[in-house]
């Protein structure tokens, strides 16, 4: 087992004072944790970007994009390619995210273009697949996680890198974190999804995410089936975010013992 990620989404918040406090304050607040810095991920909105990298490159986290387009390049308003958040400092991106197939209506075919893009680029892809509430009632969780991973991921090279993280819609931002027994079954769903695709995903990790905060991190990140978290609203409060950053932390010293 490897060292668990946390990645923190930004989403579309905060301003440049707003985002200069927050980082002043975790990198003051997580200096004394022995934690893998390279193991921490921040994703800001675009425009902050380049801000952001020069900070986190004197404390070692790392950067993310929240999303890329599905094309390389051209007359795409708007869209923002992988290899210009390679260039600018990214090493990972999120695509898929259920806020991107909810409010964008982003297909499975899709995210696995953006996906694709991700990995031509060099950078490492965050597959975010998860069920709807609707979903989940009806029985369907563990055949929407098959069909969404399957359909989603991209033709991956031996030594290409990527991640997939479990986040159920109806668990995102809304509090409602999913069980733990929840949690423990899809993931191991998914882990063993990956293998029967190819035996070399065996160490591919998959995150949890939705509503992960301070108080129920530690008892996430000690799940076996669990290799790190994606954190929303949690990741842009300083005090919550250091917290799960700790609990990380404990969780990777145990694992490297
Ligand atoms: P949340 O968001 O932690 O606010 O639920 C998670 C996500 O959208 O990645």
């Amino acid at each position: 087992m490897t060292s668990k990620l946390t990645i923190a989404n930004w989403k579309m918040n905060g301003n440049l004072e707003q985002i200069r406090n927050l980082l002043s304050q975790l990198f003051q607040d997580t200096a004394q944790i022995a934690h893998s810095r390279e193991k921490v991920v921040i994703c800001p909105p675009y425009c902050y970007q380049s801000f952001v990298i020069g900070r986190l490159a004197e404390f070692g986290w790392q950067l993310g994009g929240q999303d890329c387009s599905r094309y390389t390049s051209g007359a795409y308003t708007g869209e923002i390619s992988a290899e210009m958040l390679k260039v600018i400092g990214c090493r990972y991106v999120l695509v898929g995210h259920s806020e991107r197939r909810q409010h964008h209506h982003e297909s499975n075919a899709l995210v696995r273009q953006k996906m694709q893009q991700a990995l031509k680029a060099g950078l490492t892809p965050v597959l975010c697949i998860g069920e709807t509430l609707q979903e989940r009632e009806a029985g369907l969780t563990l055949k929407i996680i098959e069909n969404q991973l399957y359909e989603s991921m991209a033709e991956v090279n031996t030594e290409q890198e990527f991640v997939v993280a479990y986040e159920p819609v109806w668990a995102i931002g809304t509090g409602r974190v999913a069980g733990i027994q929840d949690i423990t079954q899809v993931h191991q769903h998914i882990k063993s999804l990956l293998v029967q695709s190819n035996p070399l995903f065996e160490s591919i990790p998959v995150l949890y995410g939705g509503s992960v905060n301070g108080q129920n991190a530690r008892e996430i990140l000690s799940l076996g089936e669990v290799d790190g978290v994606l954190v929303g609203g949690a990741s842009l409060k300083a005090d919550e975010f250091t917290t799960i950053i700790a609990a990380a932390a404990q969780t990777n010293e145990k694992i490297n013992l």
